[in-house]
């Protein structure tokens, strides 16, 4: 018995570093494209610098888990704790989110002989083995890398759209418009009743705000098959859906003024070649069998409208992936290796694009932020912003579940955000 819990406790261990391993690696690998003056890149406040996401991820691990644990470790530069820490206030004060693209120092080097430093006390710790806190902090620092890799796709592609020679981040081949036919919208009728909302007990992790688990009365409604296209968005468009106050919430027609919103963030109408759009691949046509994406959540409840539908509300997208649970398989993340959504399927759930919820990003019913700095997680965003469920193109697929809670602010539009439509009394 002895024998056999110890190598299970080492396969574990074993399993644990490689993925610590794999994710670490990930991110080094999604920067090879990069060239050294892209690192730096801040085109926005919203937005971070490739290297800014290397470092950060690394002070994540130092801080929470190397710090507090491993015997013996000292930073590897004092310095970094208020150049990395992006918002933990009880860990102390944060340098400017607006000008890290100012932090010419540390070099990429630097920052890659830091990632190296804290990639060996990680793999130390591990080697000693970990008890219950630890291995919490470990699986909330792998899943947070997961997230800035993600945040890494979206930041850099945003910023080199900046840049009138419109450099891509990777080369596209062979033909970009697919000539698919989009498969028609087809509507899963939910019946009413109860569902369970949240992280179940034998989910492998969650994030707290994914918790507690409750329960939900909702009445009978209807979820699409598949999420919006740009086909349907240029129909939308054509009928002068972008014009139409009626369409429009009040803050959103607000937004659309402002900012003179007349198609998604990249697009742009080509005298001779039509409407193109900016992506990971440089410029290229809208496909209409693709999703959606870079959309706001005030033009998705737009379009919604203009449709004769809504958009769901979280526990409604959450109850159908229940019932649907077949076809959650069946989405398109990073590990396909393309950097934008593929045309859209008959079905399909998890992956591709964001989807905008109806809901305000608020806590489950009994929520409780966990003790400590990493209760400044996730829980003191839970006011103004919405929720979006599904995962992208750019997710890692064992980064995602059902039950995943991702929110953003109702005008942001540089994440791979789209749609899916609803109907019912809600
Ligand atoms: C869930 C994507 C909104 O961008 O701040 C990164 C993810 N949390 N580091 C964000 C996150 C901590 C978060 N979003
Ligand atoms: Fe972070």
């Amino acid at each position: 018995m002895q024998h056999r819990q110890a190598s299970t406790d080492e396969d574990a261990t074993r399993s644990l570093t490689a993925r610590f391993n794999s994710v670490r690696a990930r991110s080094e690998h999604d920067c090879a494209p990069l060239e050294i003056e892209d690192y730096s890149l801040q085109a926005m406040p919203e937005t971070s610098p490739p290297k800014w996401h290397l470092a950060h991820t690394t002070w994540f691990f130092e801080t929470f888990l190397l710090e507090p644990f491993l015997p013996g470790y000292t930073p590897f530069n004092p310095a970094f704790r208020y150049l990395f820490n992006s918002y933990y206030n009880s860990i102390g004060e944060q340098f400017s989110r607006a000008q890290r693209g100012l932090l010419s120092r540390p070099t990429l080097t630097e920052v890659l002989a830091w990632r190296e430093t804290v990639n060996q006390g990680v793999r130390g710790l591990l080697a000693r083995g970990l008890d219950e806190e630890m291995h919490r902090r470990l699986l909330i620092g792998l899943h947070h890398e997961q997230q800035h890799q993600e945040l890494f796709f979206t930041d850099i592609q945003y910023s080199l759209s900046c840049n009138p020679l419109g450099p891509a981040y990777r080369e596209h081949t062979g033909p970009w418009l697919s000539g698919q036919h989009t498969p028609p919208l087809q509507w899963h009728a939910i019946p009413e009743g109860l569902c369970a909302i949240g992280a179940t007990e034998t989910d492998a992790f969650a994030f707290d705000n994914e918790t507690p688990r409750h329960r939900a009365f909702l009445p009978a409604f209807e979820l699409a098959s598949r999420p919006v296209t740009n086909g349907e968005w240029l129909a939308f468009m054509a009928d002068g859906g972008y014009d139409d106050p009626a369409l429009w919430l009040s803050d959103g027609w607000t937004a659309r003024q402002q900012q003179g919103w007349q198609a998604p963030l990249y697009w742009q109408q080509d005298e001779h070649a039509g409407w193109q759009s900016f992506t990971l691949y440089g410029m290229q046509p809208v496909d209409p069998a693709r999703p959606v994406c870079h959309i706001s959540a005030y033009e998705a409840d737009a379009f919604a409208r203009w449709a004769g539908a809504r958009l769901p509300t979280e526990y409604e997208w959450e109850a159908a992936a229940q019932h649907l649970d077949a076809q959650v398989a069946d989405g398109q993340f990073i590990g396909d290796g393309h950097y934008h959504p593929r045309p859209v399927r008959a079905t399909q759930l998890l992956g591709s694009v964001w989807e905008w919820t109806a809901s305000s990003y608020g806590p489950y019913p009994g929520y409780q932020a966990p003790a400590g700095a990493l209760g400044e997680y996730n829980g003191k965003f839970m006011c103004n912003q919405l929720v979006l469920r599904g995962g992208s193109c750019v997710s890692d697929a064992d980064h995602l579940r059902t039950s995943y809670r991702n929110f953003f602010y109702p005008p942001d539009r540089w994440q791979f955000s789209g749609l899916r439509l609803a109907r019912g009394k809600q």
